[in-house]
């Protein structure tokens, strides 16, 4: 007897040494044949984010570990979390309802480990192993090859793992790899990655036990009818990675039992609201990566699921009431499908709904009613769909809704009391929408928020603390402000520009009343067209006042409305008019003063004719540099209106910054991470005409005067040399006159220079100036000549030349007198 038993265990351990050995040479050549390494631990590599399996050469992505679908032959991908069924070192007691872990050592060691049934001791003969598979207690696992028949192997078989995938990479078999009656007592089965194709009636019908079936990576793609019928013990069914592409009507029918079914992966095209009826445990259900295309009001009645995965299964169309039954739903991830739209009822009957996730669907239509009664709701997430408007009503009942996202959509319009119900709202994420008719009102309700990622800076101004706000681009004209920043701005505005308007009215009016000598003529017609290029920038100062009194404290939310306008870009143009005929009118004004200095006795001067032509040839030239931007937008884009006061004045440079929006899970925002900022003058029209243009002019004027007054000093001195003793007169004539020069090239200075110096030091990138500047160079710099102009060039002349008259002797005037009148009229 002794000897019986000791000769029968040598023998059963050659045969495993044998095996063993055969294994070894197997994994060997496996190596030498293809660069696979086979592990005989499952093994995780961090860096690359791959798991490989145990005794295969299978690798997937990290993420899918754990993740309650079974992807390794061996099924370690899941025994190594700390899951419900046991590891690969243990044993499973499988009970009814429930089961138990207990290590593999303990099966077959005499004592009833398994608690409640003892199963652990029941069949215990020593198992033959089929050649190249592997047997251990209960279980038996091949590669490759058919398993032969051996009732005295496989009568006591608990689990059967078949793995068909060969060592030269053909699938194996095409039909059940087993005899199904040989395997009364099997509680685990998983066929792997063979070709099989179709279940029939027939392959499962003794299983009567089996708690586990995995049929992953095959290429099944028809279940006959009943082909689970009489498996009423089945807990747990894996379909998945298959090419299911239809499931017959209560094909599921007799699973009482099952809890989790996974049928994700295959091409299922449609389901009906009995697909899955009968299923009256199923606790998981997986139907991710299909191509369903309408989910049928019911098909998930009646089960008590928590989660319900989704997400890219084609699905394009939702049918009223088809989550209906799912009252225990906390999570539905419907995201990466094509829902077009959500209509009434398409979410009725979720009653404890927290988490809904529609992102990366085409979702257009959303029907008023669809989240009534979604009191729970407290994440709902629909980035990346087609809304375009949010109607008032929508999230009435959203009360507990605390995180949402409407980011990448082409969301245009959001009607005023859609959020007023949101009062837990606090994270808000609008990043890349187009709202265009922001109103004041339209976050009325929100009044917890915490974080809100917009690209959209309007949005950060209408809740007021911007500390909240994580934007995602900005521009250097973003604020928050109105037209006119301030009181003092607005008052000057109005002043400054009805002041240009009527004191440019009296000159022209007072031209043609008065003077029609023919100097005064040539004078007059400058005079006047300086006027009226001046009351042309009163105009546009009259113009922004206004604007700014129309749009008022809201000023931003209509910004970018604002200078994209018409207006705007009239005004803009009129201003731009203004400004370049004023300077060369005051440069021809400056070169006829020269001419008659330099050549007294008329030589060489503006007649009426040709100073008629200047005039016009001045108009010209400007109207032609002003009107260039508005042809052209397409290059210049925005000149303009690129700012608020529609002059697109140099005063800062464009930047365009380069980075991404990363979400913080902590946060439960996006944040945006800027990596790079490069700078770039923009306008390089604008700064040739402001920063050149200008800038030759105030020098031409400002030699011309120099030239006037050494000119005019050095004939004073010879005029005043031989008949001296006027020459204290003429010392007091010519301090009048270097005074005057000096105010109006001081004032064409004022005007210019802050411009170009601050234009400069902009584009050079010295420093980055405030925006709110463009509003003050608008009311105090841009403006001086135009308002200043009329006193200079007309009332201070009329004063003086009437003084002149009185004190001076009309005989004695000489071309230094008339340099100096002239050079105040
Ligand atoms: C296979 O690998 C073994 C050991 O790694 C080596 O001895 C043998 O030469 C290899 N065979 C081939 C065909 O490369
Ligand atoms: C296998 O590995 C060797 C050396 O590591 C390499 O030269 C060879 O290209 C690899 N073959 C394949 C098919 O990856
Ligand atoms: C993997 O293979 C080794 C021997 O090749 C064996 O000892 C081990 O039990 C196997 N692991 C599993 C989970 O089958
Ligand atoms: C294999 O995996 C087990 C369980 O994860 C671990 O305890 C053991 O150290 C591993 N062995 C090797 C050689 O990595
Ligand atoms: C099965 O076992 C019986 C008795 O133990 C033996 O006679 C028979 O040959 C075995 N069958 C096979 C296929 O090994
Ligand atoms: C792969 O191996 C199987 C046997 O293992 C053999 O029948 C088949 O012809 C082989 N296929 C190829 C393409 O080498
Ligand atoms: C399966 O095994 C049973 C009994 O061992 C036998 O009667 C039956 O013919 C076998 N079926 C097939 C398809 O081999
Ligand atoms: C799966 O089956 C279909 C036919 O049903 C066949 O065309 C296809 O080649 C098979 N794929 C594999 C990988 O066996
Ligand atoms: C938006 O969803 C579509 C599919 O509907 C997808 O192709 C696209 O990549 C998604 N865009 C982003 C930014 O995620
Ligand atoms: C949702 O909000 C309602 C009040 O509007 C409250 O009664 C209910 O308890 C909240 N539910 C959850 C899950 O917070
Ligand atoms: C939503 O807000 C409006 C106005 O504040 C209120 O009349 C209505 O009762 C609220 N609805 C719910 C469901 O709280």
């Amino acid at each position: 007897m002794m000897m019986l038993y000791s000769t029968s265990f040598m023998s059963w351990l050659v045969v495993m040494i044998v095996v063993i050995a055969v294994i070894n040479v197997e994994a060997q050549s496996q190596g030498n044949t293809s660069n696979q390494t086979i592990s005989t631990n499952s093994t995780i590599d961090g860096y690359e984010g791959r798991f490989t399996c145990v005794n295969s050469s299978l690798t997937f992505d990290i993420d899918d570990v754990c993740d309650g679908q079974y992807q390794c032959p061996y099924s370690d991908d899941e025994y190594i979390c700390d899951n419900e069924y046991c590891s690969s070192a243990e044993y499973m007691c499988d009970y009814e309802d429930s089961y138990e872990c207990i290590p593999l050592d303990y099966v077959c060691d005499g004592y009833a480990d398994c608690e409640q049934n003892g199963i652990d001791e029941i069949l215990c003969d020593p198992l033959d192993c089929v050649p190249s598979c592997r047997c251990s207690a209960y279980s038996v696992s091949c590669e490759g090859r058919n398993i032969v028949d051996d009732t005295n192997i496989t009568k006591s078989s608990r689990d059967l793992y078949f793995i068909g995938q060969s060592i030269n990479g053909t699938k194996m078999p095409l039909s059940m790899p087993f005899n199904v009656t040989t395997y009364p007592l099997l509680l685990r089965l998983n066929i792997y990655n063979t070709g099989l194709r179709e279940l029939l009636r027939a392959d499962f019908l003794t299983l009567t036990e089996i708690r586990m079936m995995i049929l992953q990576y095959n290429n099944i793609s028809r279940i006959e009818d009943l082909s689970f019928s009489n498996l009423n013990k089945l807990t747990m069914l894996d379909l998945s990675y298959n090419s299911i592409t239809r499931i017959e009507d209560f094909s599921f029918r007799d699973l009482n039992k099952l809890t989790s079914l996974y049928l994700s992966r295959n091409v299922i095209e449609s389901l009906s609201s009995d697909t899955f009826s009968g299923l009256t445990s199923l606790t998981e259900i997986d139907l991710r990566f299909n191509r369903i295309a309408v989910l049928p009001a019911r098909v998930f009645k009646a089960f008590h699921l928590e989660d319900l995965l989704i997400d890219h299964a084609g699905i394009i169309e939702l049918e009223p009431g088809c989550f209906q039954g799912l009252e225990a739903l906390q999570n539905l991830v419907l995201y990466r499908n094509s829902i077009t739209s959500l209509p009434s009822g398409a979410f009725r009957g979720l009653e404890s709904i927290i988490y809904l996730h529609l992102f990366d669907n085409k979702i257009s239509n959303i029907d008023v009613d669809v989240f009534k009664g979604l009191n729970t709701l407290e994440f709902l997430d629909l980035t990346n769909n087609s809304i375009i408007e949010l109607r008032k009503g929508l999230f009435e009942d959203q009360s507990n809704l605390t995180w949402v996202s409407f980011s990448d959509n082409p969301l245009e319009y959001i009607e005023p009391g859609t959020f007023q119900n949101l009062s837990r709202l606090e994270y808000l994420n609008m990043v890349n929408v187009q709202l265009t008719n922001l109103e004041p009102d339209t976050f009325k309700g929100i009044t917890s928020l915490k974080g809100l990622s917009t690209d959209d800076y309007r949005l950060c101004c209408l809740f007021d603390e911007t500390d909240l706000c994580t934007i995602a681009s900005s521009n250097f004209l973003d604020s928050c402000s109105r037209l006119m920043p301030n009181t003092i701005l607005r008052v000057a505005l109005w002043v400054i520009g009805f002041g240009a308007l009527i004191g440019n009215t009296i000159v022209l009016v007072f031209r043609c009343r008065t003077d029609h000598s023919v100097s005064a003529k040539t004078q007059g017609l400058f005079i006047s067209n300086l006027a009226i290029a001046d009351f042309l920038m009163g105009i546009y100062m009259l113009i922004i006042s206004s604007a700014d009194v129309y749009y008022g404290e809201y000023f931003y939310l209509y910004a970018e409305q604002w200078r994209g306008s018409v207006t705007c870009k009239v005004a803009g143009f009129i201003a731009f008019l203004s400004s370049e005929t004023s300077v060369f009118i005051l440069a021809i004004i400056t070169i006829d003063r020269v001419l008659c200095v330099v050549f007294p006795f008329g030589k060489l001067k503006f007649r009426a004719t040709s100073a008629r032509v200047g005039v016009a040839l001045i108009w010209a030239i400007a109207f032609v540099v002003s009107i260039v931007p508005l042809v052209v937008s397409s290059y210049i884009s925005g000149f303009y209106g690129q700012s608020d006061v529609c002059v697109g004045l140099p005063l800062n440079v464009e930047s365009t910054e380069t980075g991404e929006l990363v979400f913080n899970i902590e946060r439960r925002v996006w944040e945006y991470l800027q990596y790079e900022t490069t700078k770039r003058p923009s306008w390089v029209y604008s700064i040739a005409i402001f920063l050149g243009v200008n800038f030759l002019i105030f020098i031409l004027i400002l030699l011309s005067y120099v030239v006037i007054f050494v000119h005019v000093r050095k004939s004073a001195r010879s005029v005043a040399n031989p008949a001296s003793g006027s020459g204290s007169s003429d010392r007091a004539r010519e301090v009048k006159l270097a005074t005057r020069m000096s105010i109006i090239v001081l004032t064409d200075f004022f005007c210019w220079m802050p411009v170009i110096i601050m234009g400069i030091l902009s584009q050079t990138g010295a420093v980055t100036l405030p925006v709110s500047l463009y509003a003050w160079s608008v009311v105090f710099i841009l403006p001086i000549n135009a308002t200043i102009n009329p006193y200079l060039y007309t009332f201070i002349a009329i004063c003086g030349s009437s003084k002149t008259r009185s004190t001076s002797n009309p005989t004695q005037k000489t071309h230094l007198t008339t340099a100096v009148s002239e050079t105040r009229a």
